[in-house]
């Protein structure tokens, strides 16, 4: 089989290595890649959003399987778009991905289908968002409507930080048109966790190992949100028993309504979710895609041959699968340059991932490129997804850790903390 991974992060890299192992593929196509991905895959220098130009690609290599990293060309159609043609393509249609496209149209059909979340009003003009937030309690929670690569949210303090995010995403347009409308939700504490299933044409749900993520910048949670600063897997918040809820009170739910809503999704869905000191778990969040980097230390534990999972999805036989898990803990340490969620330099030089990998790590390429002499340097915020496996969340942080200190750069940072929230419970 020929597959091709559309994406160029350290989620693709993950997905690109897993496939590469399958016996049942003989080449693997990444579009377009990163510096890590070339040593598995073709590159191909097609940009995710070039959805012509990728399935002119498609239909030229006669490809037997495509997956989706990113959410853009979801959003964009590339599923409705590939089947078309007759290719096989693993991921929802433009109306389902709409779950991640509008957080307005999710919030909307959570309350629909009395589906768990946060208290929310939306707002399409800046004067009546501000009258509104001069009465909440703080902190609140004030999000864009549209997609706005993981940085549209803002969790403000106070009246002053809640009218500069309104400002930010309504006035100024810092999102574009993601910012025409805002959501301003209510504020959840908790612990967060990622929860990611498989969910095929007839609606058959299979789930991935849960999963956590680190959205902050700083350590101890502090600092901007950022794509994900490092996460592991399983997450020990999300019990036998709350997996249990969030199967029952969130996923099959979700499924059915989309239906009943005329948008039947398949793919992967991906809920973040909140679970509160009760252990009820609520929506934070819905992506229609992996996440990054909790694909990364999913992949590393995921003992299961994925291809023939997603061939048994585009069949509508998932309900047959299951997936056997690596009982050990994994760990997943992003390194990102300097300045990251803000500016940063590129080109900052990394070496010393081969001696890392010889000693057990996994180290996934996200912004990564070769230079014209064909050096291996930055080539985007999040850089590297060092990844180690242990039996204990201890092992496997030391080694994750350990891996971080084997790499040479000049201006990579990382968090320190990556995986004490498991350690704690
Ligand atoms: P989202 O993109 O909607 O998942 O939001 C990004 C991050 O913002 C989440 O992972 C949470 O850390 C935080 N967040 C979003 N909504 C809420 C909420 N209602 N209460 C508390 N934190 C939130
Ligand atoms: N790690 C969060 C995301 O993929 O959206």
């Amino acid at each position: 089989m020929k597959v091709l991974i559309v994406g160029n992060g350290g989620r693709e890299a993950a997905l690109v290595r897993k496939i590469f192992e399958s016996p049942l593929v003989k080449k693997v196509f990444c579009a377009p890649g990163n510096a890590g991905t070339s040593a598995y895959a073709t590159n191909v220098k097609i940009p995710v959003n070039d959805i012509p130009g990728l399935l002119e690609f498609a239909k030229q290599e006669c490809i037997d399987l495509t997956i989706v990293g990113p959410e853009d060309p979801l959003t964009m159609g590339i599923v409705d778009v590939f089947k078309e043609n007759g290719l096989a393509i693993f991921g929802p249609s433009k109306g389902a991905a709409i779950l991640e496209g509008s957080k307005l149209f999710t919030k909307a059909l959570l309350e629909k289908y009395d589906i768990p979340t946060a208290g929310y009003k939306r707002f399409y003009d800046p004067t009546s968002a501000e009258k509104y937030v001069v009465d909440q309690d703080f902190p609140v929670v004030i999000k864009a409507n549209g997609l706005a690569a993981g940085k549209g949210v803002f969790i403000c303090e106070n009246l002053a930080d809640a009218i500069s995010a309104i400002q930010e995403i309504m006035v100024a347009r810092k999102f574009g048109d993601a910012g025409e409308c805002i959501i301003i939700e209510e504020f959840l504490r908790g612990e967060e966790a990622s929860y990611i299933v498989l969910v095929d044409e007839n609606g058959h749900v299979l789930p991935l190992a849960s999963s956590q993520d680190h959205k902050r910048v700083g350590n101890d949670d502090t600092g901007l949100n950022t794509g994900g600063m490092g996460a592991y897997s399983p997450a020990p918040v999300v019990t036998a028993e709350i997996e249990r809820r969030v199967l029952n009170e969130i996923i099959y739910p979700t499924v059915d309504a989309m239906i009943k809503e005329g948008r039947p999704f398949t793919g992967f869905l991906y809920a973040g979710l909140m679970i509160d000191r009760d252990g009820n778990p609520k929506v934070l969040e819905f992506n229609v895609r992996m996440g990054d980097p909790e694909t990364q230390p999913l992949m590393m534990r995921m003992k299961s041959d994925l291809v023939p999972i997603l061939l048994a999805a585009l069949k509508g036989e998932l309900d047959k699968c299951q997936i056997d898990w690596d009982p050990r803990k994994a760990v997943c340490v992003v390194m990102a340059a300097n300045g990251y969620p803000g500016s940063y330099r590129k080109s900052l030089y990394i070496e010393g991932i081969d001696e890392v990998e010889q000693a057990g790590a996994k180290v996934y390429h996200a912004g990564t490129a070769l230079n014209e002499q064909g050096e291996l340097v930055s080539s985007g915020g999040r850089v590297l997804g060092v990844t180690a496996l242990g039996e204990t969340f201890v092992e496997a942080q030391h080694a994750a850790y350990q891996a971080v200190s084997g790499i040479r750069h000049d201006g990579l940072f990382y968090r320190d903390d990556i995986a004490n929230h498991a350690i704690k419970k």
